[in-house]
């Protein structure tokens, strides 16, 4: 692994959010940068839900010291009501994959390191490997398209299902860089967009996503806080359209307004904007380039259930998984 984990945007959260007491919950607990956040700002307990049972394993050394403040259980974010169990004062998800998968070769995230094609956050189900090569042509395009804002979709799954049976992320990385021009000084690596695209594929990450912000929405009690981070413009739509929606402030003439239109607003948006890092984090945590907070707080009228698509969650036109 490499060097220690730096919790991106964790000054500009606390500052947004404060002041914290009462329950909160993580829904991305990864290593702890948030949770340990959260208690030294003042929230009584914390509750770290992670999907990937190795972050509970490298917690276990200084979990302890919280004693029965901090509470860590397995799980997906989409759960988080039912995890948690209890109402709750905040909540807060930081979107995406931790450094420690990305770091470790054989969690299989990573087109610099080689591994085995696996991307399993949760370390269960279907890895990448067991998806890509049972997929049709069509599906994996439509993948990279929807998933990955990939233009050259087509011609990259193409020499997919023609390099097949793929096992190694090295593998993955070579075929689609094939695809695609050399890129120039400072561009992205070519295989960016693909793997982040089958990342999310095989993670359900916009379906995990749309149910974790309508759990919160059960979950938190009135005047409790929202907050997300999220990495790619995919995610933030999302979260965007979702804050809006159910703060009824999608805007006169937004084809997502209906969304909500009579019933009563179930957050208020404290601020106008997404928050970004300032510059100091940007120039020290290149992670922290992409990242987008954004907040909302919780009112007094009931959850309702909400519609993905009016979301603009991302779809897959033969079904997402
Ligand atoms: C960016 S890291 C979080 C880092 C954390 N905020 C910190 O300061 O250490 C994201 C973590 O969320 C977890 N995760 C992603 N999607 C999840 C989901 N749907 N449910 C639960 N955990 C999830 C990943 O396994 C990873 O450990």
């Amino acid at each position: 692994m490499a060097g220690e984990h730096v919790p991106v945007l964790l000054q500009p959260l606390l500052r947004a959010v404060a002041p914290v007491s009462g329950t909160w919950l993580d829904g991305t607990f990864g290593a702890g940068g948030y949770a340990r956040g959260l208690l030294a700002a003042g929230a009584d307990r914390v509750i770290g839900v992670d999907r990937d049972p190795l972050v509970f394993a490298m917690a276990a050394p200084w979990a302890g010291e919280f004693g029965d403040r901090l509470r860590l259980v397995q799980g997906t974010f989409s759960d988080l009501d039912s995890l948690a169990g209890e109402p709750l004062d905040g909540v807060v998800l930081d979107l995406g994959v931790s450094s420690m998968q990305l770091d470790l070769a054989d969690r299989g995230f990573s087109f610099l390191r080689d591994g085995p094609l696996d991307m399993r956050m949760g370390q269960d189900g279907p890895s990448a490997a067991d998806m890509l090569n049972a997929a049709d042509e069509s599906v994996i395009a439509d993948v990279l398209y929807h998933y990955g804002e990939e233009r050259g979709a087509r011609r990259i799954a193409r020499a997919i299902v023609a390099a097949r049976p793929l096992t190694r992320t090295a593998e993955l990385a070579e075929v689609v860089s094939g695809c695609l021009p050399r890129p120039k000084p400072g561009q992205s690596h070519p295989a960016t967009r693909s793997f982040q695209a089958i990342r999310i594929w095989v993670n359900d990450e916009f379906r995990q996503l749309v149910d974790g912000l309508t759990a919160a929405e059960r979950a938190l009690r009135p005047g409790g806080r929202l907050a997300v981070v999220s990495f790619h413009s995919l995610e933030d739509r999302i979260v965007k359209r979702f804050m809006q929606a159910r703060s009824n402030s999608a805007g006169g003439g937004s084809r997502y307004a209906p969304v909500q239109d009579s019933a009563p607003a179930t957050f208020t948006m404290p601020f106008r904007r997404a928050i970004g890092p300032d510059p100091d984090e940007e120039s020290s945590n290149p992670r922290a380039r992409s990242a987008l907070l954004r907040v909302a707080v919780r009112t007094d009228a009931p959850a309702g259930a909400v519609d993905a698509d009016a979301l603009a969650m991302p779809r897959l036109p033969k079904g997402d998984r």
